[in-house]
């Protein structure tokens, strides 16, 4: 599997190392200036502590790197965190920087590109800019983890969204919500679906 991961400068720069360390992999990896700017605030990290992670970091400034052109394919493109600058720039078709480029490349050669949207609250013109590259195939994956699982600490809080986008890509996120239930293990004892009693439990 091969994933392409784009850093741009959103909050929530944790999100995006703690992606690189669960997704299997190929990874390569680009950071917008102001992504570096932001895992530097938010975690006192550089873009060069999560080499390790990956095979390849290109500069964002480098159109003329290999996923400038969709001759080079991959499973799935990521941007983890997207910046409203930088959603808005894909919806119009802005290649000028090698993330905004590669989402241009996802878009045309039909390949998957999931953006990790963070701001709040958002614009009609962000809403729209949302909307137009969700109806040209990009999945808008806005940054919002779940609190089912009762996350205590905000590792788990960002796993729980994290582990979201690993189906997303292609690896496998694990067992799903109640997934026992579904018998797709089949070493587990078969467990009887009772509706009411569920219902019950989340009176
Ligand atoms: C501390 C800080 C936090 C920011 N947080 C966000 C954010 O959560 N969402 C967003 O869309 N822009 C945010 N921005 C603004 C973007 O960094 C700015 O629009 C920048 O031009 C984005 O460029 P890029 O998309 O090429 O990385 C933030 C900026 C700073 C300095």
């Amino acid at each position: 599997m091969r994933v392409l991961v784009g850093i741009s400068g959103a909050s929530g720069a944790v999100f995006a190392v703690d992606f690189l360390k669960r997704c299997p992999g190929e990874k390569y990896l680009v950071v917008s200036d102001w992504g570096k700017a932001l895992l530097k605030d938010e975690l006192d990290m550089s873009y060069k502590d999560l080499a390790p992670y990956v095979e390849a970091t290109f500069r964002d400034n480098d159109l003329a790197a290999p996923f400038s052109s969709g001759t080079n394919r991959y499973d799935a493109y990521i941007i983890l965190p997207c910046s409203a600058s930088t959603l808005a720039k894909i919806a119009f078709g802005i290649g000028d920087t090698l993330i905004t480029r590669s989402a241009q490349v996802a878009l045309k050669e039909r390949m998957r590109l999931i953006l990790c949207v963070r701001e709040t609250p958002l614009s009609t013109g962000m809403l729209e800019n949302a909307l137009k590259v969700s109806r040209e195939g990009a999945i808008i994956a806005p940054i919002m983890p779940p609190f089912y699982g009762r996350p205590e600490t905000i590792d788990e809080m960002v796993a729980a969204y994290t582990k979201k986008l690993l189906p997303l890509v292609g690896a496998d996120g694990g067992p799903g919500w109640r997934a026992e239930l579904l018998g797709e293990d089949q070493r587990r004892p078969r467990i009887e679906y009772d509706p009411d009693s569920t219902m019950h439990e989340m009176e």
